[in-house]
C-alpha cells in the first residue's frame, strides 16, 4: 500500500476512535475533555443520536438534490430558523458547506447589491487587522490572520484594513476610557482615506474568534462603528462563523449590542459538527436588489446538503428543547468566574476574555508590561500540548503580533465539575510551560 501524507503537512496527530458528550475516547481508551468543541464547533455535544439518526434518513430518503431545492430537510432547518432563531430582519438564505465559503459568498452579494442599485463605483471592502474569514483568496486576504497569508502576499486580492480593538493592547493605554471611540475614529479614517463612495461593505466579527482570542471590543464600539457605516452607505457583514448560534450566550453575538447587520454568516454550530454546513442571511431589500438586478448567486454543489440541513435542523432543535443559548450564558458565566478567580493574580496571564462559553487568556512574559514572550518559545502551542497530556483539549488561538493564545468553546452542555477540571488543567498547563521558557 502506498504510504500516503496525512495531514498534509506533519504535525501532532492523535486518533480518536469515538466521542460522547462533551469528551473524545483515543484509540488507546485516554479520555479527552473537549473544551475546544472541536474547532468551536460542537454545540450540542457529541453522539447525539437523534441528529445522527436524522443525518441517515436524508441521506437515505433524498441523498443529493440541487441546493435550490427544497426537501424536507431543508424545510425544517428553515423552520427552526425562521421560528427561533433568524433576527426578523434577516430573511433570505443561502446556505454553503462551510465558513469560508459563506463569506465569500457574502463579499459577493454585498458588491452585487451595490451594482444593483447603482452605487457602482463601490467595490471595496473594509476588513480588520486581527481576525479570520476563510481559507479562499479573497477570504484569507480580508482575514486578519498574517500566519495564513504567509507565501501568498504576493497573489492576494487587497483590501483596506482596519485596526480590530485589542482593549488590553490599546495604544491610548490598557481598556483605556476612550478606547471605543478610538477605534471607530481608526475606522471613519479608513471610510475618508479610501472614500466611501468607493466602499460596499465592512467585514468583522462581533467578537473576535480564536485569531484573537475571545476579544471583546469596548461597549461603544459596535454601536458607534454600526452607526458609521450606515451613514455612509456602507453594507455591514458579521462574520458570526464561530461567535453564532449561542456560543456566546446570545443567539447571535451581534445581539449584546443590539446590531442590525446587513449580512449575517455562520458555520460552525449550526450543524454542530454533525455535518459541514455555513449559512449566509440578508436583508430582504438585499435579495430583492439582486434579484431585480439579474445577478447570481450561485450555489456550491456540496451547499445546502440535504443531511447537512437535516443535522442543523435537530442541532438547532435541541438548542432550543435544552435552553442551550441560556445554558452558555450561566456556564459561560461560571467559567468566566472560575477562570477569573484562578488567574486574576498571575503573573503570566495578561488577560481573561470572551463571553458565554467562549473565552480565551492571553498569556505574557510580564504582565504588568504586557511584555510577550519570544515567538519561538511557542508558549501556547505547548500549552495545548500539555493540556491534552493532561487530557483537556484547549483550541491554540493568535496570529502575527497577536500571541500566546489559548482559547475554550466547550460543547454548551458542559457541566460545572467539568468546566472546574477545564479551568484547574489550563492553571496546571500554564506553570507548567512557563515554569520551562
Ligand atoms: C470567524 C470565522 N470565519 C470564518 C471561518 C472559516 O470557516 P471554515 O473553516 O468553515 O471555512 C472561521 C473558521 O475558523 C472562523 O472562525
Amino acid at each position: 500500500m502506498q504510504k500516503l501524507g496525512w495531514p498534509f503537512l506533519p504535525g501532532r496527530n492523535i486518533r480518536i476512535e469515538r466521542a460522547a458528550g462533551v469528551c473524545l475516547f483515543t484509540d488507546d481508551e485516554r479520555q479527552i475533555i473537549d473544551a475546544a468543541g472541536g474547532a468551536i464547533v460542537v454545540n450540542v455535544g457529541h453522539g447525539r443520536e437523534r441528529v445522527a439518526q436524522a443525518v441517515a434518513d436524508a441521506t437515505r430518503n433524498y441523498t443529493y438534490v440541487v441546493p435550490p431545492w427544497l426537501t424536507p430537510s431543508r424545510q425544517a432547518m428553515l423552520d427552526v430558523l425562521g421560528t427561533h432563531w433568524l433576527p426578523e430582519t434577516l430573511s433570505r438564505v443561502h446556505c454553503t458547506s462551510g465558513g469560508t465559503e459563506a463569506n465569500e459568498a457574502a463579499m459577493k452579494i454585498a458588491l452585487h447589491y451595490q451594482q444593483a442599485i447603482g452605487q457602482t463605483q463601490r467595490s471595496k471592502i473594509i476588513g480588520r487587522s486581527i481576525g479570520y474569514h476563510g481559507t479562499t483568496l479573497a477570504t484569507a486576504s480580508i482575514s486578519g490572520h498574517p500566519g495564513r497569508k504567509e507565501g501568498l502576499q504576493h497573489a492576494l486580492p487587497k483590501f483596506p484594513e482596519v485596526a480590530s480593538p485589542y482593549p488590553l493592547r490599546c495604544p491610548l493605554g490598557s481598556f483605556h476610557e476612550n478606547s471605543g471611540q478610538y477605534y471607530v475614529d481608526l475606522l471613519a479614517d479608513i471610510i475618508a482615506s479610501e472614500g466611501a463612495e468607493n466602499i460596499a461593505a465592512f467585514l468583522a466579527e462581533p467578537i473576535i474568534g480564536s485569531s484573537g482570542g475571545a476579544i471583546v471590543p469596548p461597549e461603544d464600539y459596535w454601536p458607534a462603528a454600526a452607526a458609521l457605516c450606515k451613514e455612509n452607505g456602507i453594507l455591514l457583514i458579521m462574520d458570526e462563523v464561530m461567535t453564532g448560534f449561542g456560543r456566546t450566550g446570545s443567539a447571535f453575538a451581534h445581539e449584546h449590542w443590539q446590531l442590525n447587520p446587513d449580512i449575517m454568516i455562520s458555520g460552525k454550530g449550526m450543524a454542530g459538527g454533525y455535518a459541514p454546513l455555513g449559512g449566509v442571511f440578508a436583508r430582504e431589500e438585499i435579495g430583492q436588489a439582486i434579484e431585480q438586478a439579474g445577478f447570481q448567486v450561485m450555489f456550491n454543489t456540496f451547499g445546502a446538503h440535504p443531511a447537512a440541513c437535516a443535522a442543523a435542523a435537530e442541532v438547532l432543535s435541541i438548542m432550543v428543547e435544552e435552553s442551550l443559548v441560556e445554558r452558555s450564558a450561566t456556564l459561560g458565566a461560571y467559567l468566566h468566574k472560575q477562570l477569573q478567580d484562578t488567574f486574576a493574580d498571575h503573573p503570566h496571564v495578561a488577560e481573561v476574555r470572551g463571553r458565554g462559553l467562549f473565552a480565551a487568556i492571553e498569556v505574557v512574559a510580564n504582565r504588568e508590561s504586557l511584555e510577550k514572550f519570544p515567538r519561538a518559545s511557542q508558549v501556547s502551542g505547548r500549552i495545548v500540548a500539555t493540556g491534552l497530556n493532561k487530557g483537556v483539549f484547549y483550541y491554540g488561538g493568535g496570529t502575527g503580533e497577536v500571541r500566546d493564545i489559548v482559547c475554550m468553546g466547550p460543547p454548551l452542555i458542559i457541566t460545572e465539575s467539568e468546566t472546574d477540571q477545564v479551568v484547574s488543567t489550563l492553571a496546571a498547563s500554564v506553570d507548567e510551560v512557563v515554569a520551562k521558557v
